[in-house]
């Protein structure tokens, strides 16, 4: 089956619309609260947040694709949390990488949204550019900037981005966890990683963590007038901060490594919200 969203004439955001109308569905869950996007190194969150209530396989929902990456989840969750609040725990992106365009990057966010969801949680593995963070650290994201040089609006679709990741949502987070370090991250295509060059220049930008997905989602949430928190977790230092080559693999052992730690104190503060 062809993607609907592949279609230019089509209208994405019903395609999100259909998209949380199977999820409503196949959940038996009418709405839900908060939505999260659990990225490298993230996903054990969605078994310690609460009470998995559904997993759907995101191949079943209309728009959503097979996860092109090993350590990627192709699945959405419907979590109860201790609170009586429900998350969504989206386990299956769309990297911009995968080159099927923007409007495929962002519809999880789009569906969410659409679920009922006004706070989007995007998780992310990263590489960081302070040599203080060792690999495993969480870096709460401030602000971003965006080097895809695209937008997920289209058309005149002017958004203010001021406080896109949320300075309420930050100020909890800081509560669980008082001494959360926080940083601008930058999203570039990929999939290649960073010369040691474009690191340096991406540190002259004011970038401190540098990684390939989450800005594109963010505006798009913004867009469907969601509050955004963010995390990163560094997985590994950004290419010439340390000498050492990056390795796709090295990733995601650190993610798995920080994993344990690093949900829990997600789920702490998804308890929260
Ligand atoms: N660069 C870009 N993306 C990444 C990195 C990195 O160093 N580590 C994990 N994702």
């Amino acid at each position: 089956m062809t993607n609907p969203l592949m279609d230019p004439a089509a209208n994405p955001h019903e395609i999100a619309k259909r998209a949380a109308d199977d999820i409503a569905r196949a959940s038996g869950v009418e709405r839900h609260d908060i939505a999260l996007t659990l990225g490298s190194g993230w996903a054990k969150a969605a078994d310690v947040m609460g009470e998995t209530v559904a997993e759907i396989p995101a191949t079943t929902i209309t728009g959503f694709s097979a996860p092109a990456l090993e350590g990627h989840v192709g699945t959405l969750r419907s979590v109860k949390l201790p609170s009586g609040k429900t998350a969504l725990v989206i386990g299956a992106r769309t990297h911009y990488y995968e080159g099927h365009g923007v409007r495929r990057v962002v519809h999880s966010v789009r569906t969410a949204a659409a679920t009922g969801a006004s706070i989007m949680v995007l998780t992310n593995g990263a590489g960081g550019l302070n040599p203080q963070w060792e690999p495993g650290t969480p870096v709460l994201i401030s602000d971003h900037i965006n080097m895809t040089a695209t937008s997920p609006l289209e058309g005149a679709t002017f958004i203010d981005l001021t406080d896109l990741y949320s300075t309420r949502l930050r100020r909890i987070a800081k509560e669980v966890k008082t001494d959360l370090d926080e940083g601008v991250y930058i999203q570039l295509p990929g999939p290649h990683y960073e010369t040691p060059a474009e690191v340096r220049m991406v540190g002259v930008l004011g970038a401190n963590m540098v990684g390939m997905s989450t800005a594109l989602e963010a505006i798009a949430a913004r867009e469907a007038g969601m509050e955004v928190l963010g995390f990163s977790l560094v997985t590994n230092l950004a290419a010439g901060i340390s000498d050492v080559p990056l390795s796709h693999d090295d990733v995601i052992e650190a993610g798995k490594t920080a994993e344990p730690v690093i949900s829990a104190l997600l789920a702490d503060i998804v308890g929260r919200l």
